[in-house]
């Protein structure tokens, strides 16, 4: 059997970044930079290595840095030009999305992650489409979303990244009651928001990454609330359990949630650790550091 082609991807850009207090107050969280390059960035990558050619940015107050990134900025290629700089220059039109690739919306109201979803069904349409978190960063040679979308032309219906995370961080995830495995492949056969340690159905975690049915957006628009009196996302995907088949992935790959600081520092070590120009020199300091830290006993 053969599925209809992800072609649109999701990027819910709307949240605070409240972790991330004082260096998000005026700056979105997505545009942190891990090395050289925002959160987002990558996030958009991996969707464009998955080819989709869609993205639709649901978007909120504050967050305008996220348009101008990937839109042209004449003064800085201006200035690029003139002093010859050929490789920054190739780099900055690089990021550019086709005109007409990327489209903004605004949340209005931080409703939850099913709401911001929800506000894209229009641009949508009757289509499957994937919904990529920034905050969560996958390192992975085969990009996650292009290991997901393989998954998918196989099963239909919904799908979701899924890791094993430690008992005690169920109440930071979406948590899986699996069904059958089949390869990398779990069968959902319930979903839970947050649960705590004692009532979570199993330590498999929702990450970051998903292919949604357009059925979801009949769901979505009860507008029921869950956890955190907010709309969910995986409560609106449970309730598509037993319609559609519904599967965890278990991706290939190492994932760093970058909405948490430990994570973020996490991810900026492992990035700059293989990074071309201070690749060699950061495994210098790392050196460093791990060996005064030996010194002092700690
Ligand atoms: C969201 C989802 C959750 C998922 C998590 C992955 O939560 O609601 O199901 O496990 O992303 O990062 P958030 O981190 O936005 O609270």
């Amino acid at each position: 059997m053969t599925f209809q082609k992800v072609r649109k991807a999701i990027f819910p850009v709307g949240g605070l970044g409240v972790r991330f207090l004082p260096a998000t107050k005026a700056m979105p969280k997505e545009m942190l930079p891990v090395v050289d390059k925002p959160l987002i960035q990558y996030a958009v990558e991996e969707a464009m290595a998955a080819g989709i050619e869609q993205f639709i940015f649901v978007t909120g107050r504050g967050k305008s840095a996220i348009e101008d990134h990937f839109d042209r900025s004449f003064e800085l290629e201006e200035t690029l030009a003139q002093r010859n700089k050929k490789a920054e220059l190739s780099m900055i039109a690089s990021l550019l999305p086709e005109a007409g690739q990327v489209a903004y919306l605004r949340q209005q109201q931080p409703l939850g992650l099913g709401h911001a979803v929800w506000c894209a069904r229009h641009l949508v349409g009757d289509e499957p489409v994937a919904v990529l978190l920034a905050d969560d960063l996958v390192k992975a040679d085969k990009p996650c979303l292009a290991q997901m979308i393989e998954a998918y032309q196989q099963v239909g219906g919904n799908l979701t990244a899924v890791m094993d995370v430690p008992k005690p961080h169920t109440d930071k995830y979406g948590i899986v009651q699996p069904g059958e495995t089949r390869g990398r492949l779990v069968e959902v056969a319930g979903l839970v928001e947050k649960p705590s340690p004692a009532k979570a159905p199993s330590t498999l975690a929702v990450i970051g990454r998903y292919i949604l049915d357009p059925a979801i957006f009949a769901e979505l628009a009860r507008k029921e609330r869950g956890a955190g009196n907010e709309i969910q996302l995986t409560d609106a995907m449970a309730k598509l359990i037993g319609r559609q088949p519904f599967h965890g992935y278990r991706f290939v790959g190492r994932r760093f949630d970058c909405g948490d600081k430990a994570g973020f520092i996490e991810a900026t070590i492992a990035y700059a650790l293989e990074h071309e120009a201070i690749g060699k020199a950061t495994r210098d300091m790392v050196r460093r550091f791990a060996e005064g830290l030996e010194r002092d006993g700690a």
